[in-house]
């Protein structure tokens, strides 16, 4: 399959995220888990991907999806053991696949031992050091030590019953990090040494730009906090320069290897300018960029997005990133179903019905969305279940719910769970081949027609369009250079790549005349010589 490429690789990799405990359940308890994971290798392998991500699959309590980690250097006992991981990279790289895994350094579970240490430990000692811990206003420290809120609602602070409070900046659970603390950072060196030894080649890491913090004294307001004047890097929270020193750390650790261990940030940043050191050679390689994801399905945004994020990479020395749906988003054949500006958190507030979804339109967009990202130099990331063109699932009832914004937001907003329902396997079963059992959160009917046994019968499936297309990337990809066609209408967005290949998308409704060249793979069919709307093609044309 894959071919080495030593220490670029990951450079124009496409690499697929898997939530472990929604991608297949080998023992019918209804959660995902690796040895799941490792007997549907050969779907990867077919789907001819480079790499996966593996969300977290550390031993959690889940109060967020396993992102509140009780022990770095182990397996959840719900989901596998170390030997299971072992064997699960042992089929990964005899197919050919790469692993990155996810690292959470922001922030631990609070049921992790060094919590546990600090909150029975006194008021300023050293356990207590590990975390961000501050006295409460008010005589007895009743009252928290500012109004800063919590990323799922709520107050960022959370007393402990002694006068001081620590600070979460997502669940309560979720206990932040005292990133000034020398062990802590040489723990998280012992975490990714401990990974890297076994066989993993890179990690995404989690809220990269939250790690570093200034607490000093008197603390700004939460208004003060989110003035959109601030100069860069000043943000008492997020995105502080300081977070680079703790990167060059890691960067050095990762060139220890052969090939060197890689790592992709998950910084949201609010100028793509600051995502650059991220993504520098000195420090983690490469980030997230999530332009496209959040742009509107239009031929001019897409086009500027790219051109920036090209030339952002460039200048950074690396490779963009491309991405249009992970486990914290609204699906993508479901955002593109939707009328541009949709609040997306007040639709699946409604179940999904107002405005109603226009499914076939979302999927054509979507798929000639990830064609014309296919073929974008750099690398595309994946999200499980997009290549079966799954819709977000906006209507499980309350009583199944488990993303924390949902209690934490006092019913309000019921959060990601709906990109987060088990795949389907087979069209028939308890849950539609991922396990033997019901899942841990049910499948809509819908899905039974998505499942992969019906779409790999079909020529026409969307699963179908993924690996052909796939396959001829894999064949075409060379350097990581394109150029714009001058003459392309407006509401066409057409590049050409060295070797000799064209991709044209469509954003309009009426169909623009096909450019000349043979037909590689498109993302619907095309009829007359012309280009449908929505719809990308790629062509074999003259170099
Ligand atoms: C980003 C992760 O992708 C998300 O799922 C998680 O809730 C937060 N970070 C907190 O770890
Ligand atoms: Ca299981």
């Amino acid at each position: 399959m894959s071919e080495p490429l030593g220490a670029t690789w990951w450079r124009q990799a496409v690499v697929y995220q898997i939530y472990p405990r929604s991608f297949a359940d080998s023992n019918g308890d209804g959660i995902g888990d690796l040895p799941g994971i490792t007997s549907h290798v050969q779907h990867l392998r077919d789907l001819g991907v480079d790499a996966v991500w593996l969300s977290p699959f550390y031993p959690s309590a889940l109060a967020d999806g396993g992102y509140d980690v009780d022990d770095y250097r182990d397996v959840d006992p719900k989901i596998g053991t170390l030997a299971q991981f072992d064997e699960m990279v042992a089929a990964l790289k005899a197919a050919g696949i790469r692993l990155i895994v996810d690292i959470v350094p922001n922030h631990t579970s609070d049921r992790h031992e060094w919590f546990r240490a600090a909150l029975a430990a006194a008021p300023g000692s050293p356990e207590r050091d590990r975390y961000i811990f501050r006295r409460g206003e008010g005589p007895d420290g009743e009252r928290p030590p500012s109004d800063w809120t919590a990323a799922f609602g709520g107050s960022a602070w959370e007393p402990v019953g002694d006068g001081q409070w620590y600070l979460h900046m997502f669940a309560p659970e979720q206990p932040d990090l005292n990133w000034e603390n020398p062990e802590v950072r040489q723990d998280f060196l012992t975490t990714l040494q401990f990974w890297a030894d076994r066989d993993v080649d890179g990690f995404r890491v989690d809220v990269a730009n939250a790690l570093a913090k200034d607490l000093t004294l008197p603390l700004p307001s939460q208004a003060e906090l989110d003035a959109d004047d601030l100069p860069d890097g000043v943000h008492r929270l997020r995105d502080r320069d300081e977070v680079h020193e703790i990167y060059k750390d890691w960067r050095e650790l990762f060139d220890r290897y052969d090939p060197p261990r890689t790592a992709v940030a998950e910084a949201w940043v609010p100028s793509a300018h600051r995502r650059a050191r991220y993504a520098s050679p000195e420090g983690l390689g490469q980030a997230f960029n999530f332009d496209l994801l959040l742009a509107d399905w239009d031929a001019i945004e897409f086009r500027k997005v790219i051109e920036e994020n090209l030339t952002l990479a460039r200048s950074a020395g690396t490779s963009s990133t491309w991405v249009f749906s992970n486990h914290d988003v609204v699906r993508h054949a479901t955002r593109y179903a939707l009328p541009a500006g949709t609040d997306l958190k007040k639709w699946i507030r409604g179940d999904g019905t107002n405005p109603p979804a226009d499914v076939e339109r979302g999927l054509r967009r979507a798929r000639a969305a990830t064609l014309l990202a296919l073929a974008l130099p750099g690398s595309t990331y994946l999200y499980q279940g997009e290549e079966l063109g799954l819709p977000e699932v906006a209507d499980l009832p309350p009583e199944v719910l488990q993303d924390p914004t949902w209690i934490r937001s006092e019913g309000k907003e019921k959060g990601r769970d709906g990109c987060r329902v088990p795949l389907p396997w087979t069209s028939t079963g308890p849950s539609l081949g991922f396990g033997s059992g019901p899942a841990h959160l049910p499948q809509p009917p819908s899905f039974a027609e998505l499942s992969v046994e019906r779409q790999q019968a079909d020529e026409t499936s969307t699963l179908a369009l993924y690996r052909r297309a796939l396959a001829e990337r894999r064949r075409l990809q060379t350097s990581e250079t394109l150029e714009w066609a001058t003459d392309a209408p407006d509401d066409v967005v057409q590049f050409s790549r060295p070797g000799g290949w064209t991709s044209v998308t469509n954003f309009g409704e009426a169909p623009v005349p096909l450019p000349a060249g043979d037909i590689l793979v498109s993302s619907a069919p095309l009829a007359d010589g012309t280009l449908p709307g929505d719809t990308t093609v790629w062509l074999r044309t003259a170099d």
